[in-house]
């Protein structure tokens, strides 16, 4: 059954250690992710973004391959479903579909109607048993066509969102979606101590986790990183391995051509990834 990412992440900002939202982007990624996560007891969220939905063919089909995934591979860990940088528009149908956490990314409006909008979310989430992760300052980089300048956020403004009820809160601090640039000035510390400072218990999510060195997510979570996100990082090892399969001319054998062959390679590439994550973030035997 799939719950709401709030209770996980309570206990993981407590228990100082962070919980992956690993992105899905069909079949072969749910069931490698779930799998993962319950080999090594682990609670997940799976993440979808607006763009991965349409692709999946909407909201109510993905609801329905992770539930029957569920049953039918026996995971017991915790599940959360959540919409990744979502709209209004997308959130209110994700709450709708059967979906158990949303993000509202309000982040390009200003912060007068970032609170109304989420405000509104919030109160249609909980109805529904469901979390919510707000945002405040865009996430740098491109994901799924939507490009963020990456800002840093203002820790008062995190304070404004994070007192209207929000489950967890993402902040900009200097990371940035996809891989980061050979000139990157890492995280900034200093501020997302500020905004844990100001905000208290609530969880913190950290965007962009691909590519981020182990130190400073180490360091992240020690300040009240409670969320991880993962996605490029996955594409890349799942492309990465697909690529060795075919150019070593595998396809061409017997019946390597077989899509349970021919992907075979990139799925067990994204269990590599996810598990370590799952030992890096230290959410394994947290389930
Ligand atoms: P990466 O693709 O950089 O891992 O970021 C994922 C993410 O933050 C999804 O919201």
């Amino acid at each position: 059954m799939l719950v709401s990412a709030a209770e996980m992440l309570k206990k993981a900002k407590a228990g100082k250690y962070a919980v992956g939202q690993f992105n899905i982007n069909n079949l072969e990624w749910t069931k490698a992710i779930l799998q993962t996560a319950q080999e090594m007891n682990s609670p997940v969220i799976l993440g979808v973004s607006e763009g991965a939905g349409k692709y999946m063919c909407g909201y109510n089909t993905i609801v329905g391959m992770v539930n029957g995934m569920i049953e039918t591979l026996g995971i017991t860990v915790p599940v959360a479903l959540h919409l990744d940088h979502g709209s209004y528009e997308g959130a209110k149908k994700c709450i709708e579909a059967g979906f158990s956490s949303i993000m509202f990314d309000g982040s390009h409006y200003p912060i007068e109607e970032n609170i109304a909008k989420t405000k509104e979310l919030i109160e249609l989430a909980a109805a529904k048993g469901m979390s919510l992760e707000a945002e405040v300052g865009a996430i740098g980089g491109e994901e799924d066509g939507v490009v963020g300048s990456g800002e840093v956020a203002d820790p008062n403004e995190c304070k404004m969102i994070a007192d209207l009820g929000v489950s967890m809160l993402a902040a900009g601090i200097g990371n940035i979606h996809g891989k980061y640039p050979a000139n990157w000035a890492g995280l900034n510390f200093e501020v997302l101590g500020k905004i844990s400072e100001l905000t208290g218990d609530m969880p913190l999510v950290l965007h962009g986790g691909t590519g981020i060195p182990a130190e400073m997510i180490q360091k992240a979570i020690s300040l009240g990183v409670s969320k991880i996100n993962v996605n490029t990082e996955c594409q890349l090892a799942f492309a990465a391995a697909t690529r060795e399969y075919i150019e070593a001319g595998k396809d061409l054998q017997g019946k390597g051509f077989d899509p349970r062959k021919l992907l075979a390679p990139g799925v067990e590439a994204i269990k590599a990834t996810v598990k370590e994550k799952i030992e890096l973030f230290g959410s394994a035997n947290k389930a």
